[in-house]
């Protein structure tokens, strides 16, 4: 049965732009929540990949210039990168435009065809090109006639196409929803689709006409007609696991969980599930609906431009720590706001302060007191019980919590028991018991304190698997792939004291960035090294790991072209060569280089970095070059070198 096993799918992300916060944030939590049921002995399966035809790519592909297949390459990699980068291990990664997709796309077309679930019909009505989809006068009318999400005029299309006759499963679905309550969860959106169902439910149109619309799949039964964007999706659930014999197909599809947020809801609560009893699929188990990170009052979104780069923030903060905020701070199912300001709090109090503090102080405390060794307990007194206990409750508790969606109190719960933690030793007060030479006791309030940071670090390590590994390996620990361990801790295991896991970071105030690169000023000036000294008239910049130096991805280049910028006078246009694409850069090397100068020159840029816009231009990159006093020097290679090099 199905049990112990969970399929956990993230929506495919529309390759018309870069990935940002949003993505990030619905596709760390499959990866953390797959992590958690690892831990609770569950075979898992996790889906992720890219939606790459529609028009909104075709649009976008020619604003580029590019073909929409080089387009798409491009972009799906993107994402594809990306989630390794931020910890994120999925399982396969499908896109649309693969030939194991289109396959299925094309057999359930033509098996619903052939059963008369197809028909041909005159259609007209507003159109939204960023939804992909058609809207009803009713849904327009609550938004004075534009599209609620982009805020948009429709247009008005009217063609013949093919229509799904989605009405005929009105009924079946609406009684199983209310025969399965938290077939789409939590209960807000089951009941948003269920006064949606109050309404007649129309048919679905999903063609669209190969001449206004080239980049689609082909409808089997008729080549003049490609099919819609969303019916070619929606079985990315299915196709990817090699529908309709393949072995992971019989194995993880009873037991899929989609996750999404709420603005392809209707997609996924009324047009998959029918679209999936017409072909005799059996239905998902659950559908697992979040709200959306805000940035001011507007949903954050590419078309929208209000984005914030989720790398920016793992760059300053590290990679858990913006795992740790996106999974504490957004309550699944609302909405939550993505503020720098409300991420640097928590950062600095709830992991700097409350974990870091306990893990330090204890394997300091475990050095003075117990010669650097893991004490072993002796008789355990009721405080040192309770504070074990509260630990040991939200181990306990975390399956019911997962399943509820409620990964905010799971970790909430833990930090309450961390912070239960330094009560604990602050109300026993070892250093005291150590003067008056009650060697027991200490060794047991230390032993006690470390049991129960152990459980509180495993606890976590699905949401900060790097540095909660990391931690673990200071008590000279790994975490038991059969699941939290309650009996972790190794008494007389050597303990390593005097390392930071989480150092503060503190927000300066915003400058106004001068040359291009920087990252966002508030996120740029954050990282501050306790240790450094002034250089030059700049802070020296605190060390690094090999791995964080990995993550700049430095490139030859060629300038192809240069121009000033209207109204900047420091700043300059570039136009670049990296091998596989040309990019425009904005640097702020005007006052150094005349552009003639510039053109045909060989340069070394950060091809990874954010772009952003400088003077409303796009900058996609950054150029290195040498500070010496006032001189401003490009840094280059010494012998000829082909564009898109790497440099490391
Ligand atoms: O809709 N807050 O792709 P998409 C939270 N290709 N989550 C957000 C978000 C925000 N501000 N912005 C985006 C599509 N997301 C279709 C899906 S599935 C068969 C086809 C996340 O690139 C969230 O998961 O517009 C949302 O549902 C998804 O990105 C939309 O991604
Ligand atoms: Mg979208």
């Amino acid at each position: 049965m199905s049990d112990k096993r969970i399929y956990l799918t993230t929506p495919i992300y529309y390759v018309n732009a870069r990935p940002h916060i949003g993505h990030a944030y619905t596709t760390i939590v499959c990866d953390v929540v797959r992590r958690y049921y690892r831990l609770l002995g569950y075979d898992t399966y996790f889906l992720t990949g890219t939606d790459e035809h529609g028009t909104k790519v075709l649009q976008a592909a020619e604003r580029e210039g590019l073909t929409p297949l080089q387009f798409a390459d491009r972009n799906s990699q993107a994402f594809r990168d990306l989630w390794p980068q931020l910890s994120i291990v999925p399982d396969d990664f499908i896109r649309t435009t693969e030939a194991r997709h289109k396959r299925v796309v094309a057999r359930i077309l033509q098996n619903l065809y052939d059963r008369g679930e197809i028909y041909f019909e005159r259609y007209g009505g507003p159109y939204c090109v960023g939804c992909e989809r058609f809207f009803t006068e009713t849904e327009l009318a609550e938004s004075g006639g534009l599209c609620p999400d982009h805020q948009t005029q429709p247009v008005w299309i009217e063609e013949q196409n093919y229509f799904f006759r989605m009405s005929n499963y009105q009924q079946w679905l609406i009684d199983h929803i209310r025969a399965n309550p938290d077939f789409i969860r939590p209960e807000r959106y089951r009941n948003e689709i269920l006064s949606f169902l109050a309404e007649p439910l129309r048919d679905l149109c999903i063609s669209r006409p190969a001449s206004r619309l080239p980049w689609g799949i082909p409808l089997p039964f008729d080549p003049n007609y490609v099919t819609y964007v969303w019916f070619d999706a929606l079985v990315n659930y299915v196709s990817a696991l090699d529908w309709p014999d393949g072995e992971r197909f019989a194995r993880y599809w009873p037991a899929a969980e989609h996750y999404i947020a709420k603005d392809i809801l209707k997609p996924h609560a009324v047009y998959w599930p029918t679209m999936l009893r017409a072909a005799g699929i059996p239905v998902y188990r659950h559908l697992n609906v979040h709200g959306y990170w805000k940035s001011g009052e507007f949903k954050m979104s590419k078309s929208l431009g209000n984005v914030t780069n989720p790398l920016d923030l793992a760059t300053v903060y590290g990679v858990d720590a913006l795992r740790y905020f996106l999974m504490r701070e957004m309550v699944f199912g609302l909405d939550a706001a993505f503020e720098e300001t409300a991420f640097n709090e928590r950062y600095n109090s709830n992991l700097a302060d409350d974990l870091g503090n306990l893990l330090s102080r204890l394997t300091a405390m475990i050095h003075k007191y117990c010669g650097g060794r893991v004490p072993p307990a002796h008789a355990l007194e009721p405080d040192d019980e309770a504070v074990l206990a509260q630990a040991d409750a939200v181990v306990r508790s975390a399956p019911q919590w997962l399943d509820e969606l409620k990964f905010h109190q799971l970790i909430e719960e833990t930090l309450q028991a961390v912070r239960a933690l330094n009560r604990y030793i602050n109300d026993r007060a070892p250093w005291a018991l150590a003067r008056q030479g009650r060697r027991d006791r200490v060794e047991t309030i230390l032993h006690t304190a470390a049991r129960g940071a152990v459980v509180a670090l495993q606890l976590l390590e699905p949401v900060m698997p790097t540095k909660m590994a990391e931690a673990l390996s200071w008590f000279g620990l790994e975490m038991n792939p059969a699941g939290i361990d309650l009996q972790l801790l190794k008494v007389g295991a050597p303990v390593a004291a005097g390392q930071v896991l989480f150092p503060k970071v503190r927000l300066d105030e915003e400058k106004p960035a001068e040359t291009t690169g920087a990252a966002k000023p508030a996120v740029a000036a954050a990282i501050k090294n306790p240790k450094s000294t002034l250089q030059n008239g700049k802070p020296a910049m605190s060390e690094i790991t090999f791995e964080e130096f990995q993550k700049l991805d430095l490139r030859v280049a060629r300038v192809l072209e240069a121009a000033p910028v209207e109204g900047a006078q420091k700043l300059v246009r570039l136009l670049i060569d990296l091998g596989a694409e040309q990019r425009q850069i904005v640097a702020g090397i005007a006052q150094h280089y005349a552009p003639e100068q510039l053109v045909g020159k060989t340069i070394v840029v950060v091809a990874n970095l954010a772009p952003r816009k400088l003077r409303g231009l796009l900058s996609q990159g950054m150029l290195l070059a040498a500070h010496d006093g006032d001189a401003l020097r490009l840094v280059t290679t010494d012998a000829a070198c082909a564009p898109g090099s790497p440099v490391s």
